[in-house]
């Protein structure tokens, strides 16, 4: 398509002392669709977002969204996006109706306006019932909704989602999936940060996946888990003075690196298609060598599971690790 880009960067930059929390970075994203930045905390999508929202000025490279300038045309830029995330950016001592007619006048509506659309808001995020009760008594769940619908007050053609679902609890998760999804059948374009592969999964067309301020793979994610090679295989040895055995086992099976950690005791191994003949083996090996085994399964895969596919790098520390002392694994690279 020759249609111009809703979202553009080029050689983007940011760094805070000497973090480079956004190193390079070049995105861009067709009008109507929704794109994932994918990392692991620190990874810079923080960092993208407020610069694309114009919160923070890039030290390099340039950024348009909608053809405004991030810098030259910030203004006009402002008047055209949402922004909700991570931390719920509501009023907590107002009310839900309150705080989206506030959000409405920021925007210069009128006052009939602004309530009209706090009004449509509030039904469709399932807040009328409490529509009139102080934030500070929402749930989560309710707050996260309040925020995405206050992003939406404005009308914007662009909608930034920094970690939308992250703290929530599962039923909330699938319930702002929903919203998200129904938002942009009504062509909203949408960039959306997230740590979890699945989110990008079920919500995007496209995903960056981002590693120290750097894209480290760009596709669908079909194309991502297809690098990552179909489901894992997951187990986890309670006893940890058998970890290093179980490990040796897991290379043994040859099927694709594993994934080690002594701190949980879990070992994961990326199975393609192989994953009823892999686990049939798994167990033989493992119960063959009399080690006990819990959790045992196959599972989609995840960021890390990407991470470890896309950059080799976990793998190998792991595996060094084990084979140079058979004692201890690596730590979980991610914060949770
Ligand atoms: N205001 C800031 N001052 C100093 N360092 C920062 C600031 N904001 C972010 N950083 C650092 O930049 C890196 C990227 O941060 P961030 O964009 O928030 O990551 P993400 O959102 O992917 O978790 C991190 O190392 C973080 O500590
Ligand atoms: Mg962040």
């Amino acid at each position: 398509m020759s249609e111009r880009p809703a979202i553009v960067t080029e050689g983007l930059k940011k760094a805070f002392g000497r973090v480079r929390a956004v190193d390079g970075v070049d995105l861009s994203v067709a009008p109507g669709s929704v794109f994932g930045l994918l990392g692991p905390n620190g990874a810079g999508t923080t960092t993208t977002v407020r610069i694309l929202t114009t919160l923070l000025r890039p030290d390099g490279g340039r950024a348009e969204v909608m053809g405004h300038d991030v810098v030259r045309d910030a203004d006009r830029l402002r008047a055209s996006i949402g922004l909700a995330g991570q931390y719920a950016a509501v009023d907590e001592t107002l009310t839900g109706r309150e705080n989206l007619d506030l959000v409405g006048r920021l925007y210069h509506l009128d006052r009939a306006e602004a309530r009209r659309r706090a009004e449509e808001v509030l039904e469709r995020f399932g807040l009328a019932q409490a529509a009139d009760r102080i934030v500070k008594t929402y749930s989560g769940g309710m707050r996260r909704r309040l925020d995405l619908g206050a992003s939406l007050v404005g009308r914007p053609d662009v909608l930034f989602l920094d970690e939308p679902t992250t703290g929530l609890d599962p039923r909330s998760r699938l319930g702002l999936w929903e919203l998200i999804r129904e938002l942009v059948r009504g062509g909203t374009t949408l960039l959306l940060s997230t740590q979890y592969l699945d989110e990008a999964d079920v919500l995007c067309d496209r995903i960056a996946v981002i590693d120290v301020g750097k894209i480290i793979a760009e596709g669908t994610a079909d194309q991502l888990k297809g690098r990552v090679g179909g489901e894992v295989l997951e187990f986890r040895v309670p006893d940890r003075d058998r970890f290093a055995d179980a490990c040796a086992v897991a290379v043994a099976l040859e099927l694709g690196a594993p994934n080690m950690d002594k701190e949980t005791g879990k070992v994961s191994v990326p199975v393609g298609e192989r994953g009823s003949t892999a686990i049939i083996r798994a167990v033989r090996e493992l119960d063959s060598a009399g080690i006990h085994v819990e959790d045992l399964a196959l599972r989609r895969p995840t960021l890390d599971d990407v991470f470890l596919a896309l950059t080799g790098h976990e793998a190998e520390v792991a595996l060094e690790e084990a084979v140079a002392n058979g004692k201890r694994g690596r730590r979980g690279r991610r914060e949770r």
